[in-house]
């Protein structure tokens, strides 16, 4: 399985078998986004966490030239069937087997809205499972303390998550998170895209790293070989 960093909390996953996940796709109004939303391809399909034009980012432009089926809660993949886009209807605490793997949505303490200002449900963090490895995009999130359950429950081998403050989890929260999900590896993102999210991720990776858990600081566009 590989996977691809965007910048702020735009991922691609690649299974074994080929298979291409979105996550969050906001490349073209992203300025940290070395990769534009005409460079993908392929797409089987896109997960969404939450309604924010920077997780929804270009996610109907790509889906439009590439057909994926969205995974979203309830309220979320409604607004992606009302589009004229393929949905598979998830919501929080439910998991699914999809032909690449499994997906579990999560609580996120945040807010979730739509572009034309319409509830779009509950913000959502998602545990991504195939190959087998365990992924865990928290999504757009405050600290809370069942990520303990999160953790209990899971064998997390990679923990996505926010460190920009601000809108989410600042980096001393987020070092907190990664102690109560106890992941093989934690790697952040939703920092330095504008002013109010600027974070250093190499201070929230050597905090952590003095606990003794594992970080990698992605480059923006970077592939890594999970
Ligand atoms: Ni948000
Ligand atoms: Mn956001």
């Amino acid at each position: 399985m590989k996977l691809r960093y965007f910048s702020h909390s735009a991922f691609q996953i690649t299974t074994d078998s080929g298979q291409v996940l979105l996550i969050d796709p906001f490349l073209d109004n992203n300025p940290t986004s070395p990769v534009k939303s005409e460079e993908i391809e392929k797409t089987d399909f896109i997960i969404l966490t939450h309604a924010h034009g920077d997780h929804i980012g270009d996610a109907f432009k790509i889906a439009e030239r590439t057909n994926p089926t969205f995974i979203a809660v309830n309220e979320l993949a409604n607004y992606c069937a009302e589009k004229g886009f393929t949905a598979h209807n998830m919501h929080i605490g439910g998991a699914y087997n999809f032909s690449f793997g499994k997906v579990k949505f999560t609580i996120a303490h945040h807010g979730s809205q739509t572009p034309e200002g319409n509830y779009a449900g509950e913000p959502a963090g998602v545990l991504i499972t195939a190959d087998g490895k365990t992924i865990y995009h928290t999504g757009d999130t405050g600290l809370f303390y069942d990520m303990k359950l999160i953790g209990e429950m899971n064998s997390i081998d990679y923990m996505l998550l926010p460190i920009g403050d601000n809108f989410t989890m600042g980096i001393d929260d987020a070092v907190k998170a990664v102690e109560f999900v106890n992941p093989k590896v934690a790697i952040p993102m939703h920092y330095n895209t504008w002013p109010p999210i600027e974070a250093d991720p190499n201070d929230f990776k050597s905090k952590v790293n003095k606990l003794g858990y594992e970080s990698i600081v992605m480059n923006y566009g970077e592939v890594i070989e999970l």
